[in-house]
């Protein structure tokens, strides 16, 4: 095994924290993954303790990128709307290298999924405005220009119509609302038109666990600009944290 062709990708998700060793050329799984519950309103420690859990069984040489629900700048949690308000300020990445004993680092979990799409996934290759949107917990998105990432959009906090667009359109929302797959291709057209809008994106790629179900709502969605499914479906998060450990330039 060459240890530097491959890499430890940890996803913190709304429910779960999943992880496997990617191989850094294919971004395909060398080992399978794991996966525990996320302590996501739980203290610092809990959420430390369950990323150990995934990551304690893997090569002790391997580094590992953590895709986390938050902005994160430097290593430093910056935002938490779906996660304990205590982590605001803290260093991820410092605190995950203590408790690991292993090189870390943090990323935006959209971040993490874009970064997998543009490398090995949906938008490979594709130049010019790429927007890859997580429909998830909240929604995530990632921003890219020619293949370069464009950090922390945030554009899941948009406001569309005086309410922010991920709670008209995540995964969650549609499951508590109760939401039919009609209803919920309407609010999430709503909040791609803005988005084309605004950014007038050459590609919007849609991640998250719902795209699974993509046969239920993709042709009910109306946007101007092309549409594509992720490829890597759920592992995207986990693929881009891997591939983040390669990036020059620490986060
Ligand atoms: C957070 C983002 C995150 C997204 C998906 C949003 O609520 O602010 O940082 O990428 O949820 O988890």
């Amino acid at each position: 095994m060459n240890q530097s062709s491959q890499a430890i990708g940890v996803d913190v998700g709304g429910s779960s924290i999943k992880s496997a060793v990617v191989d850094l050329r294919s971004g395909e799984f060398a080992v399978a993954r794991r996966s525990v519950t996320t302590p996501a309103q739980g203290p610092i420690d809990a959420m430390l303790d369950a990323i150990s859990d995934v990551v304690s069984d893997f090569d002790r040489r391997l580094n590992v990128g953590i895709a986390f629900p938050s902005v994160i700048r430097a290593g430093i949690v910056e935002t938490a709307a779906n996660i304990n308000k205590a982590w605001i300020g803290q260093p991820l990445a410092a605190l995950a290298h203590k408790r690991l004993d292993r090189e870390v680092i943090a990323i935006n979990d959209a971040d993490a999924a874009g970064l997998a799409e543009i490398k090995c996934g949906a938008a490979r290759d594709v130049k010019g405005l790429v927007l890859v949107l997580t429909l998830g917990t909240g929604i995530g998105s990632a921003l890219f220009l020619d293949g370069h990432l464009i950090g922390n959009s945030e554009l899941g906090h948009l406001q569309v119509d005086g309410q922010e667009a991920e709670q008209r359109a995540s995964g969650r929302v549609r499951v508590e609302k109760n939401l039919s797959w009609d209803q919920w291709a309407a609010q999430l057209s709503r909040v791609l038109q803005e988005y084309q809008a605004l950014l007038w994106p050459d590609l919007i790629v849609l991640c998250g666990g719902i795209t699974d179900d993509a046969p239920q709502f993709l042709d009910k969605l109306v946007c101007r600009a092309p549409l594509r499914i992720g490829k890597l479906r759920a592992d995207a998060g986990i693929v881009g944290a891997a591939l983040a450990t390669a990036s020059t330039r620490p986060r």
